[in-house]
């Protein structure tokens, strides 16, 4: 990613984290619409999920100007992810559904850029995640 895109994505964080709940709730009820398959990889239950992967993208987000810092952590969550039941395929969905989610939230900001610098933003983070998903075990 450039710095351009960089800027562009951590300026478009800081207009969806205000939403909160209301965004993470968007973004589930999208992602198992579309992908009824990957609810049940998830609790019945969603309450600590919903905080958890925005923690992730945010930390993934500030972070993105020293990636170098967050890679053992990123790799660490792909190992998990493993046990979760999740495969390569799924990541497609739920960057999908980020995406879409983020379009929601930003309204008349959102622009083909901005999809292209956050769509390059979690194929980053999803890359780290499946190859160290697919070496040995955590
Ligand atoms: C960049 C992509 C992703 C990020 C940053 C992310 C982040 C997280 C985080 C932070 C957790 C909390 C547990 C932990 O730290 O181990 C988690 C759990 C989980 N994630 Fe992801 N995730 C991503 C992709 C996916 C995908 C593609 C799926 C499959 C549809 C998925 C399904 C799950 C499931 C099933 C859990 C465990 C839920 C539970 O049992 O409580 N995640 N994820």
């Amino acid at each position: 990613m450039n710095a351009e895109q960089i800027a562009m994505v951590q300026d478009s964080w800081a207009k969806v984290t205000p939403m909160g709940t209301k965004a993470t709730e968007l973004f589930y009820s999208r992602l198992f619409e579309q992908y009824p398959e990957v609810r049940e990889l998830f609790p019945d239950e969603m309450e600590n999920q919903h905080k958890l992967l925005f923690n992730m993208i945010n930390m993934a987000v500030i972070g993105l100007k020293r990636l170098d810092d967050i890679v053992p952590g990123v790799q660490k969550l792909g190992k998990r992810h493993v046990q979760y039941g999740v495969r390569d395929e799924d990541y497609g969905k739920v960057g999908a559904a980020l995406l879409w989610t983020l379009e929601q939230g930003l309204g008349e900001d959102w622009s083909p850029e901005l999809a292209a610098a956050w769509a390059e933003c979690y194929g980053l983070l999803a890359a780290t995640m499946t190859a160290a998903a697919s070496e040995a075990p955590a």
